[in-house]
């Protein structure tokens, strides 16, 4: 699949801004501060409903104006998709797919999907467990409706047991009103396991396979989940009735899959702990090529790949090897600051399918 046409209106520091891809390679380059990451930002908005720089929308409003708005027009086969999210500076929101108001982001998430590879992302190998969780739970909902359906439902009762104990602890409520939620709690938490653990392993099959394919050979590097304890009905369940007080004095529950840790393995040593610049970086390279290939596999439609400021983040080989991904039907779209290293990786740019969009830094007036 692939973008056609983007237009941008109050978005980041883009007045208004419309774009044409091609199906092919499409470059855009410019200065920093140019707006190169914030047009990802926006397809990245349009695919799933939000941003990967930020979760507040007001961050994506450009200053000083009243709202924004993203138009993307989507290409499947020959069939188009015009998806639009509209977001006023006080808090209203509306996407719309094809001019019909959609009612919740299940009916965009998975329809337009993007693998995004960027500076930012490299928390996901870095950064604490919930980040590793917030990426597994994105790729998850964008590859299966079910999950997507758990989870939500899930979120949304965990929201509600939390809130009551904090009630309970305010001496505002009595304990009954935080085991009023329970049973709904482990009936979504154990969906939320049972589909995750299945995708998980799809997962880790595509992620041992990237690995024999493009990392150097002898390297190893799995990814292992690791369930908090207890994921069946009674075990939960219980886990919860033990762990009530201690979560009355939080305000927060402490058991449940939204604790659940997702552990890199680097040649036998935890990443995370122990791992270098460059086996990170080859790690989320990895990770997301994996994430290519299972969207792909279960959804049967080729991402469209977003790759922000590859060249300034990875050495020649490394970005090579991403680029060695760029099958035909492949849409992608790059972002640098200068075009030598699109030469050095002999990307033709004139060649058909493909393009290059130069971005002006706006003048501060
Ligand atoms: N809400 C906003 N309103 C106006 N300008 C913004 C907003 N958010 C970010 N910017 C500015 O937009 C510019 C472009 O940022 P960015 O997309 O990161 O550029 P690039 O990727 O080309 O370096 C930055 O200078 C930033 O300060
Ligand atoms: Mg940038």
């Amino acid at each position: 699949m692939s973008i056609k046409e983007l237009d941008l209106i109050s978005f980041r520091n883009h007045n208004h801004l419309q774009l044409t891809f091609g199906k092919g390679i499409n470059v855009i380059w410019g200065e920093n501060g140019s707006g190169k990451t914030a047009i990802l930002e926006a397809i990245h908005t349009l695919s799933i409903g939000r941003s990967f720089r930020t979760s507040r929308f007001r961050d994506l409003l450009k200053d000083g104006k009243d709202f924004f708005r993203v138009t993307g027009v989507f290409v499947h086969d020959k069939e188009e998709q015009n998806v639009q999210v509209n977001q006023t500076k006080d808090g209203r929101r509306r996407i719309l797919v094809n001019g019909v108001p959609i009612s919740g982001l299940k009916e965009l998430i998975g329809k337009n999907p993007v693998v995004l590879l960027s500076p930012e992302e490299q928390e996901i190998t870095k950064g604490n467990p919930s980040v590793r969780r917030a990426f597994f739970d994105r790729l998850f909902s964008v590859v299966s409706q079910p999950f997507l359906q758990a989870l939500s439902e899930y979120t949304r009762t965990l929201k509600q047991r939390n809130a009551a104990l904090c009630l309970v602890r305010d001496n505002k409520a009595d304990v009954n009103s935080v085991k009023a939620w329970d049973d709904l709690l482990v009936d979504n938490g154990v969906k939320v396991w049972s589909q995750r653990e299945h995708l998980f392993s799809q997962f880790a099959d595509h992620l041992q396979q990237t690995v024999v394919d493009y990392a150097e050979s002898g390297v190893v590097v799995v990814c292992l989940h690791e369930k908090t304890q207890h994921t069946n009905p009674d075990q939960f369940r219980k886990a919860l009735a033990d762990n009530l007080n201690q979560d009355v004095y939080l305000g927060r529950t402490t058991v449940g899959p939204h604790r659940d840790n997702y552990k890199i393995v680097f040649q036998d040593r935890d990443l995370r702990l122990f791992g270098s610049q460059g086996e990170h970086k080859l790690t989320l390279v990895l990770l997301k090529l994996a994430e290519f290939r299972l969207i792909h596999k279960r959804t049967g439609i080729l991402p469209i790949l977003l790759l922000d400021d590859l060249f300034a983040k990875l050495d020649y080989r490394r970005s090579e090897n991403v680029l060695s991904l760029i099958e035909k039907d492949v849409q992608t779209i790059v972002t640098t600051t200068d075009l030598v290293p699109i030469e050095q990786h002999n990307i033709n740019l004139k060649q058909n399918g493909n393009s290059s969009i130069y971005l002006e830094r706006p003048c501060r007036a």
